[in-house]
């Protein structure tokens, strides 16, 4: 079992799309554990994007997502980090397929909608920054052997 860490960010919660987001990982038979909506502190945001410190966008990124709140989210699965990358789709909204989340909403950057963790290391650390271990939930879903 893996968890990754989705974050819906301002653009996502602002445009109305957190039930349309979270259906999607829902339909593709992966496990919410935790959630909560906030928005970050400085130094959160700044931590969340520490691998792009020293980058011409890292300033840009850091304001966008502790400018307003965010909808964080630890999904669980075999394989979560992948799957859900790829159905967030490319991070160039103009290269992101249809069928995934950028691919149908995202225009332009930053405004991408959403952030998932490239890897076990990155998504342990990206979890820790936003939530604390009485958050999480623990929970069997009868569906599960079937997906
Ligand atoms: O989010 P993802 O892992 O797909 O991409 P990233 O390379 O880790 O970049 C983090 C975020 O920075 C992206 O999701 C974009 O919102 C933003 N970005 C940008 O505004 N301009 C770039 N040239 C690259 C990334
Ligand atoms: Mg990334």
């Amino acid at each position: 079992m893996e968890r990754t860490f989705l974050m819906i960010k301002p653009d996502g919660v602002q445009r109305g799309l957190i039930g349309e987001i979270v259906k999607r990982f829902e339909n593709k038979g992966m496990k919410l554990i935790a959630a909560k909506l906030i928005q970050p502190t400085l130094e959160q945001a700044k931590n969340h994007y520490i691998e792009h410190e020293g980058k011409p966008f890292f300033a840009e990124i850091v304001d966008f997502i502790s400018s307003a709140p965010v909808f964080a989210m630890v999904w669980e699965g075999q394989d979560a980090i992948t799957l859900a990358r790829n159905l967030i789709g490319k991070t160039k909204a103009v290269d992101a397929m249809p069928g995934t989340i950028r691919g149908d909403f995202a225009a332009r950057n930053p405004f991408n909608l959403i952030h998932g963790s490239d890897g076990p290391d990155s998504a342990q650390r990206e979890i820790a920054n936003f939530f604390e271990p009485h958050e999480f939930t623990s929970y069997d879903k009868d569906i599960q052997p079937w997906i």
